[in-house]
């Protein structure tokens, strides 16, 4: 029982991405793997309700989600696999640590002030205006994802290490208020080594850019968007940079330490854009090809997604209950007896 819990959460409105393989999914999986870890990864499909109203967009991409994770090879004998609308007491432990959370603590919440600032600068008379209560508590709902599981780390991105603070805080006030160690302080890690995987045009890979290059398009369309990638208009034959070219970052991602410093070498050769766009494609295409067959297989199979994710529900739930119960006593809300 002296597993470390790692636990995160991927808000299920888009499309999975080379970027998000790079930077969440394949860390994930690999931290799956490690025996002293137990994981708990979730489509945080209530969190999607936050940013996207559009019911198809949500449930299309809650099974994209779940049929990529699983497409790349998570062992979900071993990971707990779950929606979190499967879990009933996330919103109930939501309702609790609402009434242990400071309201100025979520007026000091980024993505809230972002869109505060946002009004604001449009000279809109109301700065809450288009704010619903979901947005603005979106954190609270998010520490209550960690806590109903106790994790320890949370691994995330750099933009959400303020969300993890929130919810130690709103663990240690719990703690405080009911005296006793209800809830273990979660711990954000950033690994600094996953890198940050541009987009077509060099920006930041990330479906707000519109600049993605999603994991499982076809063949076709896999080459048509690698030959989209923004290069520089040196000609075949002169030196080349790899360090700040795109393409180089996205091949080197997936290619070993010794391919990449082999293109490394035909960059500084004078590789031809157009010759080193094909070589790259064809490598992604080969490394994706079997993972696609098996994403195409898992969509067309929806039934046996849904009972996958049934099955990793019941697991957390068994956990979350048991707390659940704890909590409400903590609280004055047990039962009678
Ligand atoms: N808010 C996170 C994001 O947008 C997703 C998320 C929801 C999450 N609940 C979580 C991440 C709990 C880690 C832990 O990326």
């Amino acid at each position: 029982m002296s597993q470390r819990r790692v636990l995160t959460g991927i808000t299920t409105t888009g499309t999975p991405h080379l970027g998000n393989y790079v930077g969440a999914i394949k860390p994930a999986i690999a931290e799956s793997q490690n025996p002293d870890v137990q994981s708990y990864y979730f489509l945080a499909d209530l969190h999607a309700l936050i940013k996207a109203q559009d019911p198809q967009r949500v449930q299309q991409s809650r099974l994209e989600i779940a049929a990529t994770w699983l497409a790349l090879g998570l062992d979900t004998d071993n990971a707990i696999f779950y929606r979190q609308s499967d879990i009933h007491e996330i919103p109930e432990l939501t309702w609790l640590l609402s009434c242990v959370c400071a309201k100025g603590l979520m007026n000091r919440a980024h993505a809230y002030k972002a869109a505060v600032a946002d009004n604001e600068e449009n000279g809109v008379p109301d700065p809450d205006r288009g704010i619903t209560m979901g947005l603005f508590g979106y954190p609270v709902l998010m520490a209550a994802d960690i806590l109903m599981f106790n994790a320890h780390k949370v691994p995330v991105g750099r933009d959400q290490i303020q969300h993890i603070e929130m919810a130690r805080d709103m663990a240690g006030r719990f703690n405080h208020i009911y005296k006793g160690d209800y809830f273990t302080l979660p711990e954000a890690i950033v690994d600094e080594r996953v890198e940050v995987l541009r987009g077509l045009d060099g920006r930041k890979m990330s479906k707000s850019y519109d600049n993605t290059i999603p994991l499982f398009v076809s063949e076709k369309k896999l080459q048509k968007l690698v030959r989209k990638i923004k290069t520089n208009s040196l000609e075949p034959g002169e030196p080349k940079d790899a360090d700040t070219c795109t393409l180089f970052q996205i091949y080197s991602a997936f290619a070993t330490a010794e391919e990449s410093a082999d293109m490394r070498r035909r960059y500084e050769g004078g590789i031809g854009w157009g010759d080193a766009k094909n070589e790259v494609f064809e490598y992604l295409n080969a490394h994706l090809r079997e993972p696609r067959e098996r994403y195409e297989a898992l969509m067309n199979d929806p039934a046996h997604i849904e009972q996958v994710l049934v099955k990793g529900a019941e697991r957390a739930r068994e956990e979350a209950n048991a707390l659940m119960d704890r909590l409400r006593v903590a609280v004055g809300l047990g039962r009678f007896q």
